[in-house]
Protein backbone atom coordinates (compact mmCIF):
# COMPACT_ATOMS: atom_id res chain seq x y z
CA UNK A 1 0.00 0.00 0.00
CA UNK A 2 1.44 3.35 -0.74
CA UNK A 3 2.00 6.60 1.49
CA UNK A 4 -0.30 8.28 -0.25
CA UNK A 5 -3.19 6.40 0.72
CA UNK A 6 -3.66 7.82 4.21
CA UNK A 7 -4.19 11.73 4.03
CA UNK A 8 -2.69 14.02 6.93
CA UNK A 9 -4.51 17.06 8.07
CA UNK A 10 -1.67 20.03 6.84
CA UNK A 11 -1.03 21.11 10.56
CA UNK A 12 0.45 17.60 11.58
CA UNK A 13 2.44 17.26 8.39
CA UNK A 14 6.08 17.01 9.75
CA UNK A 15 8.29 19.88 8.85
CA UNK A 16 9.93 19.31 5.44
CA UNK A 17 13.32 20.59 7.43
CA UNK A 18 13.64 17.97 9.85
CA UNK A 19 14.18 15.47 7.31
CA UNK A 20 17.97 17.24 6.98
CA UNK A 21 17.86 17.11 10.68
CA UNK A 22 17.41 13.87 11.07
CA UNK A 23 19.95 13.03 8.73
CA UNK A 24 22.74 14.68 10.98
CA UNK A 25 21.07 12.56 13.68
CA UNK A 26 21.98 9.24 12.10
CA UNK A 27 25.39 10.54 10.54
CA UNK A 28 26.68 11.40 13.98
CA UNK A 29 25.46 8.25 15.24
CA UNK A 30 27.01 5.92 12.20
CA UNK A 31 30.64 8.06 12.92
CA UNK A 32 30.57 7.29 16.47
CA UNK A 33 29.83 3.93 15.81
CA UNK A 34 32.21 3.28 13.13
CA UNK A 35 35.45 4.19 14.70
CA UNK A 36 34.81 0.87 16.71
CA UNK A 37 34.11 -0.98 14.15
CA UNK A 38 35.80 -4.73 14.81
CA UNK A 39 36.84 -3.95 17.82
CA UNK A 40 34.70 -7.02 18.94
CA UNK A 41 33.25 -4.58 21.71
CA UNK A 42 29.10 -4.50 20.75
CA UNK A 43 28.11 -2.70 23.94
CA UNK A 44 30.78 0.28 23.35
CA UNK A 45 29.98 0.43 19.47
CA UNK A 46 26.32 0.31 20.52
CA UNK A 47 27.13 3.42 23.60
CA UNK A 48 29.16 5.33 21.28
CA UNK A 49 26.72 5.61 18.97
CA UNK A 50 23.58 6.21 21.17
CA UNK A 51 26.06 9.14 22.91
CA UNK A 52 25.92 10.65 19.97
CA UNK A 53 22.41 10.40 18.50
CA UNK A 54 21.40 11.93 21.82
CA UNK A 55 23.35 14.70 21.31
CA UNK A 56 22.15 15.46 17.86
CA UNK A 57 19.10 14.62 18.95
CA UNK A 58 18.74 17.06 22.06
CA UNK A 59 19.71 20.00 19.27
CA UNK A 60 16.56 19.55 16.86
CA UNK A 61 13.49 21.95 18.07
CA UNK A 62 10.78 19.43 18.49
CA UNK A 63 9.71 18.16 21.48
CA UNK A 64 9.85 14.63 21.10
CA UNK A 65 9.26 11.23 23.05
CA UNK A 66 10.96 8.31 22.27
CA UNK A 67 8.80 5.22 21.81
CA UNK A 68 11.26 2.76 20.20
CA UNK A 69 14.39 3.10 22.06
CA UNK A 70 17.68 1.23 23.97
CA UNK A 71 14.84 -0.36 26.46
CA UNK A 72 12.83 0.72 29.03
CA UNK A 73 13.20 3.18 31.50
CA UNK A 74 15.24 1.06 34.23
CA UNK A 75 17.23 -1.10 31.89
CA UNK A 76 18.62 1.92 30.15
CA UNK A 77 20.32 5.18 30.63
CA UNK A 78 19.50 6.95 28.06
CA UNK A 79 17.28 6.88 24.53
CA UNK A 80 15.09 4.78 27.38
CA UNK A 81 11.06 4.56 25.91
CA UNK A 82 9.76 7.69 27.48
CA UNK A 83 12.83 9.66 27.44
CA UNK A 84 11.93 13.65 26.16
CA UNK A 85 14.32 14.68 23.98
CA UNK A 86 14.74 18.15 21.77
CA UNK A 87 15.41 21.44 22.34
CA UNK A 88 12.69 24.28 23.12
CA UNK A 89 9.81 24.17 20.89
CA UNK A 90 8.53 22.86 18.07
CA UNK A 91 5.92 19.95 16.95
CA UNK A 92 5.03 17.23 19.27
CA UNK A 93 6.88 14.28 17.97
CA UNK A 94 7.61 10.25 18.00
CA UNK A 95 10.83 9.07 17.82
CA UNK A 96 12.09 5.45 17.27
CA UNK A 97 15.49 5.16 17.59
CA UNK A 98 17.93 2.14 16.68
CA UNK A 99 21.61 3.95 17.02
CA UNK A 100 23.36 0.83 16.00
CA UNK A 101 21.30 -1.81 14.00
CA UNK A 102 23.69 -4.37 13.84
CA UNK A 103 26.05 -4.31 16.79
CA UNK A 104 27.59 -7.43 15.88
CA UNK A 105 27.93 -6.52 12.65
CA UNK A 106 29.92 -3.51 13.86
CA UNK A 107 31.77 -5.30 16.13
CA UNK A 108 33.24 -7.75 13.75
CA UNK A 109 33.38 -5.17 10.92
CA UNK A 110 30.88 -6.97 8.68
CA UNK A 111 28.53 -5.74 6.44
CA UNK A 112 25.26 -3.97 7.17
CA UNK A 113 25.59 -2.18 10.18
CA UNK A 114 23.83 0.63 10.32
CA UNK A 115 22.03 3.91 12.75
CA UNK A 116 18.12 4.16 12.27
CA UNK A 117 15.65 6.47 13.32
CA UNK A 118 12.13 7.20 12.68
CA UNK A 119 10.45 10.59 13.59
CA UNK A 120 6.48 10.64 13.56
CA UNK A 121 3.89 13.13 15.08
CA UNK A 122 3.57 12.63 18.34
CA UNK A 123 1.15 9.38 19.13
CA UNK A 124 1.17 7.43 15.71
CA UNK A 125 4.10 5.14 15.80
CA UNK A 126 3.35 1.78 18.17
CA UNK A 127 4.86 1.66 21.36
CA UNK A 128 6.03 -2.28 21.00
CA UNK A 129 8.00 -3.53 24.24
CA UNK A 130 11.25 -5.27 22.82
CA UNK A 131 10.16 -8.80 22.10
CA UNK A 132 10.09 -10.48 19.28
CA UNK A 133 8.06 -10.10 16.68
CA UNK A 134 6.83 -12.16 13.26
CA UNK A 135 7.19 -10.03 10.10
CA UNK A 136 6.19 -10.61 6.63
CA UNK A 137 6.93 -7.76 4.37
CA UNK A 138 6.35 -7.60 0.38
CA UNK A 139 7.45 -4.88 -1.82
CA UNK A 140 5.13 -2.10 -3.90
CA UNK A 141 2.97 -3.02 -6.63
CA UNK A 142 1.18 -6.19 -4.85
CA UNK A 143 -2.50 -6.44 -4.57
CA UNK A 144 -3.35 -5.55 -1.14
CA UNK A 145 -3.13 -8.87 1.00
CA UNK A 146 -1.12 -10.78 -1.65
CA UNK A 147 0.53 -12.45 1.86
CA UNK A 148 -0.50 -13.33 4.56
CA UNK A 149 1.28 -14.26 7.95
CA UNK A 150 -0.70 -17.01 8.90
CA UNK A 151 -0.30 -18.61 5.48
CA UNK A 152 2.29 -21.09 5.68
CA UNK A 153 5.81 -19.95 3.85
CA UNK A 154 5.30 -22.06 0.76
CA UNK A 155 2.01 -21.08 0.56
CA UNK A 156 2.71 -17.28 0.50
CA UNK A 157 5.66 -17.76 -1.83
CA UNK A 158 3.20 -19.28 -4.26
CA UNK A 159 1.02 -16.49 -4.01
CA UNK A 160 3.98 -14.06 -4.63
CA UNK A 161 5.16 -15.90 -7.95
CA UNK A 162 1.55 -15.81 -8.70
CA UNK A 163 1.31 -11.71 -8.38
CA UNK A 164 4.58 -11.24 -10.29
CA UNK A 165 3.62 -14.15 -13.05
CA UNK A 166 6.80 -15.78 -12.54
CA UNK A 167 7.64 -19.30 -11.41
CA UNK A 168 8.06 -19.46 -7.67
CA UNK A 169 11.72 -20.39 -8.45
CA UNK A 170 12.16 -16.95 -9.71
CA UNK A 171 11.47 -15.70 -6.29
CA UNK A 172 13.81 -14.78 -3.41
CA UNK A 173 13.26 -14.63 0.07
CA UNK A 174 15.37 -13.10 3.05
CA UNK A 175 15.31 -14.55 5.78
CA UNK A 176 17.77 -14.20 9.32
CA UNK A 177 20.05 -16.93 9.65
CA UNK A 178 19.14 -18.39 12.82
CA UNK A 179 17.70 -22.14 13.57
CA UNK A 180 14.16 -21.01 14.63
CA UNK A 181 13.31 -20.32 10.91
CA UNK A 182 14.96 -23.59 9.51
CA UNK A 183 11.53 -25.03 9.10
CA UNK A 184 10.34 -21.56 7.03
CA UNK A 185 13.84 -21.30 4.54
CA UNK A 186 12.95 -25.33 4.24
CA UNK A 187 9.52 -24.74 3.18
CA UNK A 188 10.59 -22.12 0.94
CA UNK A 189 13.07 -23.55 -0.80
CA UNK A 190 10.43 -26.49 -1.23
CA UNK A 191 8.73 -24.41 -3.53
CA UNK A 192 11.92 -23.47 -5.84
CA UNK A 193 12.51 -20.52 -4.31
CA UNK A 194 16.03 -18.74 -3.13
CA UNK A 195 16.30 -17.91 0.60
CA UNK A 196 19.29 -15.28 0.98
CA UNK A 197 20.36 -15.36 4.71
CA UNK A 198 21.69 -12.62 6.44
CA UNK A 199 23.51 -12.85 9.82
CA UNK A 200 21.53 -9.77 11.08
CA UNK A 201 19.80 -6.39 10.37
CA UNK A 202 16.28 -6.90 9.62
CA UNK A 203 15.84 -3.21 8.97
CA UNK A 204 17.88 -2.88 5.79
CA UNK A 205 16.43 -6.88 4.97
CA UNK A 206 12.53 -5.64 5.08
CA UNK A 207 13.24 -1.99 3.16
CA UNK A 208 15.38 -4.40 0.08
CA UNK A 209 11.56 -5.55 -0.37
CA UNK A 210 10.63 -2.59 -1.71
CA UNK A 211 13.17 -2.42 -4.59
CA UNK A 212 13.35 -6.02 -5.99
CA UNK A 213 14.79 -5.37 -8.82
CA UNK A 214 17.70 -3.77 -7.86
CA UNK A 215 18.27 -5.72 -4.47
CA UNK A 216 16.90 -8.88 -5.86
CA UNK A 217 14.78 -9.65 -2.59
CA UNK A 218 11.06 -10.32 -3.17
CA UNK A 219 9.78 -11.40 0.35
CA UNK A 220 10.92 -10.73 4.08
CA UNK A 221 9.78 -13.45 6.29
CA UNK A 222 10.79 -14.29 10.08
CA UNK A 223 11.18 -13.38 13.31
CA UNK A 224 13.10 -10.63 14.24
CA UNK A 225 12.60 -7.62 17.08
CA UNK A 226 9.81 -5.49 17.40
CA UNK A 227 11.40 -2.31 17.47
CA UNK A 228 13.30 -3.29 14.51
CA UNK A 229 9.53 -3.97 12.87
CA UNK A 230 8.30 -0.83 13.50
CA UNK A 231 11.54 1.06 11.99
CA UNK A 232 10.98 -0.71 9.24
CA UNK A 233 7.43 0.09 8.71
CA UNK A 234 8.22 3.40 9.11
CA UNK A 235 10.53 3.20 6.20
CA UNK A 236 7.49 1.19 4.29
CA UNK A 237 5.30 3.95 5.43
CA UNK A 238 7.21 6.31 2.92
CA UNK A 239 8.14 3.74 -0.02
CA UNK A 240 5.32 1.83 -0.17
CA UNK A 241 5.16 -1.87 0.29
CA UNK A 242 2.78 -3.95 2.34
CA UNK A 243 4.33 -5.11 6.13
CA UNK A 244 2.31 -7.96 8.27
CA UNK A 245 3.69 -8.51 11.63
CA UNK A 246 2.36 -9.95 15.47
CA UNK A 247 4.76 -9.44 18.61
CA UNK A 248 5.72 -12.93 19.89
CA UNK A 249 4.07 -12.35 23.79
CA UNK A 250 4.88 -15.81 25.28
CA UNK A 251 5.31 -15.42 28.80
CA UNK A 252 3.28 -13.66 31.60
CA UNK A 253 6.15 -10.85 31.58
CA UNK A 254 5.70 -10.12 28.32
CA UNK A 255 2.56 -9.67 28.48
CA UNK A 256 2.72 -7.64 31.61
CA UNK A 257 4.85 -5.48 29.65
CA UNK A 258 3.09 -5.14 26.70
CA UNK A 259 -0.15 -4.11 28.45
CA UNK A 260 1.37 -1.51 30.02
CA UNK A 261 2.12 -0.14 26.70
CA UNK A 262 -1.03 0.11 26.39
CA UNK A 263 -1.37 -3.08 23.88
CA UNK A 264 -4.94 -4.50 24.48
CA UNK A 265 -4.80 -7.03 21.84
CA UNK A 266 -1.83 -9.55 22.47
CA UNK A 267 -2.33 -11.63 19.12
CA UNK A 268 -3.06 -8.45 16.97
CA UNK A 269 -1.69 -8.70 13.01
CA UNK A 270 -0.28 -5.30 12.80
CA UNK A 271 -0.16 -3.90 8.90
CA UNK A 272 2.12 -1.25 8.30
CA UNK A 273 -0.61 2.07 9.47
CA UNK A 274 -0.62 -0.06 12.56
CA UNK A 275 2.52 0.85 13.42
CA UNK A 276 3.24 4.06 11.48
CA UNK A 277 -0.01 5.58 11.44
CA UNK A 278 0.45 9.45 10.82
CA UNK A 279 3.22 11.78 8.49
CA UNK A 280 6.20 10.05 9.57
CA UNK A 281 10.19 10.38 8.80
CA UNK A 282 13.42 7.74 8.70
CA UNK A 283 16.87 8.02 7.92
CA UNK A 284 20.00 5.64 8.19
CA UNK A 285 23.28 6.20 8.12
CA UNK A 286 25.57 2.93 7.29
CA UNK A 287 28.43 2.16 9.56
CA UNK A 288 29.84 -0.86 7.96
CA UNK A 289 29.56 -0.88 3.95
CA UNK A 290 26.29 -2.86 3.12
CA UNK A 291 24.09 -3.70 0.11
CA UNK A 292 21.42 -0.89 1.31
CA UNK A 293 24.28 2.19 2.02
CA UNK A 294 27.96 2.68 1.94
CA UNK A 295 29.79 2.53 5.53
CA UNK A 296 31.59 5.80 6.91
CA UNK A 297 35.27 6.32 5.24
CA UNK A 298 37.80 8.04 7.08
CA UNK A 299 40.20 9.76 4.84
CA UNK A 300 42.64 12.27 5.52
CA UNK A 301 40.65 15.11 5.71
CA UNK A 302 37.14 14.50 5.14
CA UNK A 303 34.61 11.20 6.97
CA UNK A 304 32.21 10.43 4.35
CA UNK A 305 29.23 9.17 5.11
CA UNK A 306 26.32 7.88 3.11
CA UNK A 307 22.51 8.23 4.17
CA UNK A 308 19.03 7.90 2.86
CA UNK A 309 16.26 9.78 4.20
CA UNK A 310 12.81 9.32 3.86
CA UNK A 311 9.26 11.10 3.98
CA UNK A 312 6.07 9.56 3.77
CA UNK A 313 3.81 12.70 3.05
CA UNK A 314 5.85 12.72 -0.38
CA UNK A 315 7.97 9.22 -0.29
CA UNK A 316 10.63 11.26 -1.66
CA UNK A 317 13.82 8.95 -0.90
CA UNK A 318 17.21 11.00 -0.80
CA UNK A 319 20.47 9.86 -0.77
CA UNK A 320 22.60 11.82 0.90
CA UNK A 321 26.42 11.70 0.41
CA UNK A 322 27.77 13.77 3.56
CA UNK A 323 31.92 15.28 3.67
CA UNK A 324 32.19 16.03 6.71
CA UNK A 325 35.02 18.45 7.88
CA UNK A 326 35.12 19.77 11.25
CA UNK A 327 36.19 17.22 13.19
CA UNK A 328 36.47 18.46 16.01
CA UNK A 329 32.99 18.00 16.63
CA UNK A 330 33.27 14.57 15.45
CA UNK A 331 36.04 13.76 17.83
CA UNK A 332 33.64 14.99 20.44
CA UNK A 333 31.66 12.11 19.37
P1 LIG B 1 21.07 -5.72 17.37
O1 LIG B 1 21.68 -4.60 16.63
O2 LIG B 1 20.30 -5.28 18.56
O3 LIG B 1 22.09 -6.77 17.66
O4 LIG B 1 19.95 -6.38 16.40
C1 LIG B 1 20.32 -7.01 15.23
C2 LIG B 1 19.22 -7.92 14.75
O5 LIG B 1 19.72 -8.76 13.73
C3 LIG B 1 17.97 -7.21 14.23
O6 LIG B 1 18.10 -6.70 12.94
C4 LIG B 1 16.94 -8.30 14.35
O7 LIG B 1 15.62 -7.79 14.36
C5 LIG B 1 17.32 -8.97 15.65
O8 LIG B 1 18.72 -8.72 15.82
C6 LIG B 1 17.09 -10.45 15.67
O9 LIG B 1 17.28 -10.90 16.98
P2 LIG B 1 18.19 -12.17 17.34
O10 LIG B 1 19.63 -11.81 17.05
O11 LIG B 1 17.96 -12.40 18.79
O12 LIG B 1 17.74 -13.29 16.50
Amino acid sequence: MSSATISVPPQLLLERILTLEICRVTERAAVSAARLRGHGNEKAADQAAVDAMRRELNKIPIQGTVVIGEGERDEAPMLFIGEKVGAEGGPQVDIAVDPLEGTTLCAKAMPGAIATMAMAEGGTLLNAPDVYMQKIAVGPGYPKHVVDLDAPPAENIKRLARAKDVHPSAITALVLDRPRHADIINAIRSTGAAVRLITDGDVAGVIHTADSENTGVDIYMGTGGAPEGVLAAAALRCIGGQMQCRLILDNDEKRERATKMGIKDHNMVYGIEDMARGDCLFAATGVTDGSLLSGVKFRKNVIETETVVMRSVTGTVRYIKGEHRQFEKFHLD
